[in-house]
């Protein structure tokens, strides 16, 4: 079970990565570069390098240090070695994944894989849609709101940190968010279970690992009968956990997942039906998933 969660674990990886194109091959050309280099945050800029050499590849097989930052998470050496292969002969085609249409029957099986692996992982069934996206995590502080808080309604906001604190900002933008489970008090040093959720909130909205304070949710927030919302940005595929009882999940994909790369958001198909009055078309779900994989 776990060697075959293992394997799973691996192949998405390299999927993802591969979905993630470009803003991955960078990164992966820094590991070229300099394999022994522990990153320290996401604004470091290294030159690109000449791939054909053997010797870039030799350098897979040296050991690698440990990154404790918050992220991004060490790659298994197979899954760089996949990944670089693919950039340079993508499965015999003669063609490097870069060079290969975004619509192609090609990168569609690369993400269409992409998409069933992390349901696998996450045994979540078909209600569930799963997308790739761009903008990170921050993005969806906005998105959600944005496509799930109907015009005039409510939703609940648990405020354990940072991070749950920006996303009830972005959401009064677009409605009444209403806070529960606020730790602020002692300085986000514990998670309050204790709170009462209205009931006609549209949904409620947790944090399940507090980055930034070290606090993480070990049950479920007691939603009831509302959907559950979840920003798992810093511990998705870190533990087993009840993600088929959450309407949305959506992690930004450089930290647990891979470099830079897209942002990971699993949705319960049935509540895209609410309704939104006003936005742009670019950033509606319902329509996201009409368009083309990219
Ligand atoms: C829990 C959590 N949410 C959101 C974010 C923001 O993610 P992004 O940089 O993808 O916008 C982070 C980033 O550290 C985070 O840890």
């Amino acid at each position: 079970m776990h060697l075959n969660c293992q394997k799973t674990g691996q192949r998405l990886l390299v999927k993802v990565g591969l979905s993630g194109f470009l803003s991955f091959v960078v990164a992966l050309l820094n590991n070229f570069d300099n394999p022994f280099i522990v990153q320290s945050g996401n604004s470091r800029n290294f030159p690109l390098q000449n791939l054909s050499s053997d010797h870039h590849l030799n350098k897979f097989s040296a050991m690698k240090r440990h990154n404790f930052n918050s992220g991004p998470s060490i790659l298994p050496q197979e899954v760089l070695r996949k990944a670089s292969e693919a950039i340079i002969d993508f499965n015999g085609l003669g063609l490097s994944i870069l060079e290969i249409g975004h619509r192609t029957p090609w990168f569609t099986e690369v993400i269409e894989e992409a998409r069933a692996l992390v349901k696998e992982l996450m045994g979540l069934d078909d209600t569930y849609s799963v997308l790739f996206l761009q903008g990170g995590a921050t993005t969806q502080f906005m998105q959600v709101p944005l496509n799930l808080l109907p015009v005039g309604g409510q939703a609940a906001y648990i405020k354990n940190g940072i991070w749950g604190t920006k996303a009830i900002k972005e959401a009064e933008v677009f409605g009444k968010a209403v806070t529960v489970g606020d730790t602020s008090d002692r300085n986000h040093s514990y998670i309050q279970k204790n709170f009462t959720v209205d009931e006609g909130s549209s949904y409620l909205h947790y944090t399940s690992n507090n980055t930034v304070e070290g606090t993480q949710w070990h049950s479920l927030p007691a939603a009831g009968d509302t959907p559950l919302i979840a920003d798992m940005s810093s511990d998705i595929f870190s533990r087993p956990a009840a993600f088929d009882k959450h309407a949305l999940i959506y992690a930004g994909a450089q930290k647990m997942l891979v470099q830079r790369a897209p942002l990971l958001l699993l949705l319960k198909m049935r509540y895209l039906e609410r309704r939104v009055e006003i936005s742009p078309r670019f950033w509606i779900i319902r329509d996201i998933l009409k368009r083309p994989p990219c």
